[in-house]
């Protein structure tokens, strides 16, 4: 036993029970900058402990931080190093901001299109999801922060993500929707979130087999399970199914209002008598009213589970006091963890003495904000990100283009989606600012457009807010934007480069694929106008492309977050190579999975994931639907060729790939594994035709070659059977498939199993 865990024992020894219970229970934070705060018990040097929003970046009111792209754009990078440094980059500046745990990664399985948080996702795969997972939860921790993988599990949708109950098959949620817990899990993560929505009809916060059996026991998480932000539904039947920390812990009214001067009329979490004494002392509570945002928010009433009430239900016999024991023992595990505890890492503290501890190695590390080399990496990240879907030729740029710039929303980045995950960045290049310096720097020149009304942001945080109409916060408006205006300037110009974007929020999903507004109709006139135009979106996801095959050329930006402008022109004139891939199929909505209401969004409070592990690729490649882009595809400026594939072992293949163009690239090699056939129809579960093995980013100079090694996953061999409850490996004979994407495989070699 180390010190730490020693010292986690002592502390346990002294607290009260009320001390305890205060660590379980968020607080309202006299500082206002943490999004979950507990007190720390001072007579024991237990420090205050804070707990920050997102996947993005830090999002602590009032204080800007880099705004990373979203989670989608990094993962599109197939390069889980990337991850592992935005997740390092973000930990730093929470702890700039003295906060201790991060609320991130989310890592949810993409399973439909329209969920409004899939931006902050990784993917519809769940060995990519895993990888990039795993690799952010490794990040953040580096920096002595405590990752947060959430929301466990099975939260596919924001339509009354806060009731509906995801029907799930056992063998579905260990294919697709459990692994990337279980990597982000062995890659030591700290604290999982819950989900607010039910699985097979208990609420997650209450789901003993799934937090206790699987995620504690199974997996072998010994960090805190804390609930999302009101998703405690119970006081015994939580705490006795796993959950260890309720947050916030504090009514939303007293969450929203902001820090006051004299803070001495709002409760610090001192109070352990059982009252709810969090409330600001004047005006209080109305009725909140979440408009069409309802049953994506959870009940505000949930707030006080774990605090009196929990000590009320151990005396009553109904929750153990050991209960309480561990649930305390896992948060304070997790300060030691991080080096709150005594300013020293639970791994590097030695048993010596108080003095030599502090000059130990282990001493926790103090964070940097907004940094030169944070900055660098958010536009490393969005340029990378970026996935060229189309390309005849326009792309890249010519240096001394005459660009016609046109879209809705070009004086702005676009930082990401609504919800938990906005952050303010501290400085942003635009879209046009972007495109004007990387163009006037060669002898280019721009003509801005707007051509259509600006696409609003949509935001939890506007609940209640009347909409502003075409109204500018500068006060400018929209009346006398027109596709003629967009149409002359496209006319022109060289080429037209049309910045289009898409709506979405947490708590509600898009009401369909398309683009807002008119954007489709700005998109095919100024097409009409101009052949050589380009198109760059701005999604959370998938979106339609009507006008795709009158267009020159597509790019995929997800939301590129503050390097937005620099970023596109980055891959525009080519000084990027465009390697990103898709990390989920585009299709037109009709031809996704989980297509009928039942599934989607679900008919009296439940959604049946009748489609089991047929979500995403295997869903299109078992004939059920037709992809316009397949998972994994994207263009690079350079071209490849694949050669001499073979495999190494049993799950490792090799293969070479050579840039055969003029000018350097970068390719995402992708290995997909084929299931042997079956003996008989009895034998084999319906299984995916093949399944993302492994991957790897490779840097060839133009006219070389470069040796790839691609790791293959067991997830991509194994199936989970639920009639002999478990995970089986068929023997025989699979085929391993290399390529470009799961549509575009050029190669194939095979390993015995
Ligand atoms: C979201 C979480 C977030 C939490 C705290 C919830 O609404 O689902 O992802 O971390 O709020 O802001």
């Amino acid at each position: 036993m180390d010190h730490q865990t020693d010292r986690v024992r002592e502390l346990l020894d002294e607290l009260t029970r009320g001390e305890k219970l205060s660590l379980v229970h968020g607080h309202v934070d006299p500082t206002r900058t943490a999004t979950g705060y507990l007190p720390g018990v001072e007579r024991l040097d237990v420090p205050d402990f804070r707990l920050v929003d997102g996947p993005l970046g830090v999002r602590v009111p009032g204080t800007p931080s880099t705004a990373f792209p979203a989670p989608l754009a990094a993962a599109a990078t197939f390069d889980p190093e990337l991850s592992r440094q935005k997740g390092a980059a973000i930990a730093r500046e929470a702890r700039a901001l003295d906060q201790d745990v991060l609320l991130a990664p989310g890592l949810n399985l993409i399973r439909v299109p329209h969920c409004g948080r899939n931006f902050e996702y990784f993917s519809e795969d769940p060995v990519l999801t895993g990888a990039f997972a795993a690799a952010s939860v490794e990040g953040v921790q580096s920096e002595d922060v405590i990752a947060t993988p959430k929301h466990y599990v099975a939260n596919s949708q924001e339509t009354d993500r806060a009731v509906v109950s995801a029907d799930i098959s056992e063998r579905a949620l260990r294919e697709l929707y459990l692994p990337g817990f279980e990597a982000a899990v062995d890659a030591g993560a700290g604290s999982v979130m819950t989900a607010y929505n039910r699985v097979n009809g208990t609420h997650m916060s209450e789901h003993g087999d799934l937090v206790t059996d699987v995620l504690k026991e199974e997996f072998g998480f010994d960090g805190f399970v804390v609930s999302d932000w009101y998703g405690t539904e119970s006081t015994v039947a939580a705490a006795n199914a796993g959950l260890d920390l309720e947050m916030p812990g504090v009514s939303m009214q007293a969450m929203m209002t902001p820090a006051m001067e004299d803070d001495t009329d709002i409760d610090d979490g001192g109070d352990l008598d059982g009252e709810r004494s969090d409330e600001p002392a004047d005006e209080m509570p109305e009725e909140m009213d979440f408009g069409e945002l309802e049953g994506g928010m959870p009940d505000p009433e949930n707030y006080d589970q774990f605090g009196a009430a929990l000590g009320e239900a151990i005396d009553a016999g109904e929750v153990p006091e050991s209960r309480l024991d561990d649930m305390a023992a896992r948060v304070l595990g997790q300060m030691a963890a991080a080096g709150a505890l005594d300013g020293i890492r639970a791994s590097e503290a030695s048993a010596g003495s108080e003095d030599e501890r502090s000059e130990s190695s282990g001493a926790r590390t103090d964070g940097a904000l907004d940094t030169d080399e944070h900055r660098e990496l958010a536009s490393e990240i969005a340029a990378r990100g970026q996935v060229l879907l189309e390309n005849d030729g326009v792309l890249p740029l010519a240096d001394d283009a005459d660009v016609a710039l046109i879209g809705p929303n070009l004086d702005e980045p676009t930082l990401g989606g609504g919800g938990s995950s906005e952050t303010t960045p501290v400085e942003a290049t635009t879209t046009a600012d972007g495109i004007e310096a990387r163009a006037t720097s060669e002898g280019g020149s721009v003509t801005v457009a707007q051509g259509v009304q600006r696409i609003e942001d949509k935001s939890i945080f506007d609940v209640g807010e009347d909409d502003a109409d075409g109204e500018h916060a500068d006060g400018g408006s929209d009346a006398d934007v027109s596709i003629d205006d967009a149409v002359a300037a496209a006319e022109a110009a060289d080429v037209a480069v049309v910045v289009v974007r898409d709506q979405a929020t947490e708590a509600a999903d898009r009401e369909d694929l398309r683009l807002p507004g008119e954007q489709d109709e700005l998109v095919e006139a100024v097409a009409a106008a101009n052949d050589r135009t380009v198109v760059a979106i701005r999604s959370s996801g998938p979106v339609e492309l009507p006008w795709r095959e009158d267009v020159a050329a597509v790019l995929a930006s997800w939301y590129p977050g503050q390097a937005d402008g620099e970023a596109l022109a980055a891959v525009c004139y080519g000084d990027v190579d465009p390697s990103g891939r898709l990390p989920v199929t585009f299709a037109p909505e009709s031809e996704y999975p989980a297509s009928e209401p039942e599934q989607y969004p679900g008919v009296d409070g439940t959604a049946t994931y009748e489609e089991g592990v047929f979500v995403g690729y295997r869903h299109f490649d078992a004939g059920r639907g037709e992809a316009t882009y397949p998972f994994g595809h994207g263009h690079s400026y350079a071209a490849f060729e694949y050669r001499d594939v073979e495999a190494v072992d049993e799950s490792t293949v090799a293969v070479t790939v050579a840039n055969v163009a003029e000018r350097d690239g970068r390719e995402v090699v992708q290995a997909y594994v084929r299931p042997p056939e079956a003996d008989s129809a009895a034998d084999e579960l319906d299984r995916p035709v093949r399944e993302l093995g492994g991957f790897a980013t490779v840097d060839v100079p133009a006219g070389e070659s470069a040796r790839v090694t691609i790791s293959l996953d067991e997830l991509a061999f194994q199936q989970f059977d639920e009639e002999q409850a478990g995970w089986t490996t068929t023997d025989g004979e699979y085929a391993v498939e290399v390529g470009r994407s799961a549509g575009d495989l050029r190669l194939e070699t095979s390993v015995d199993r």
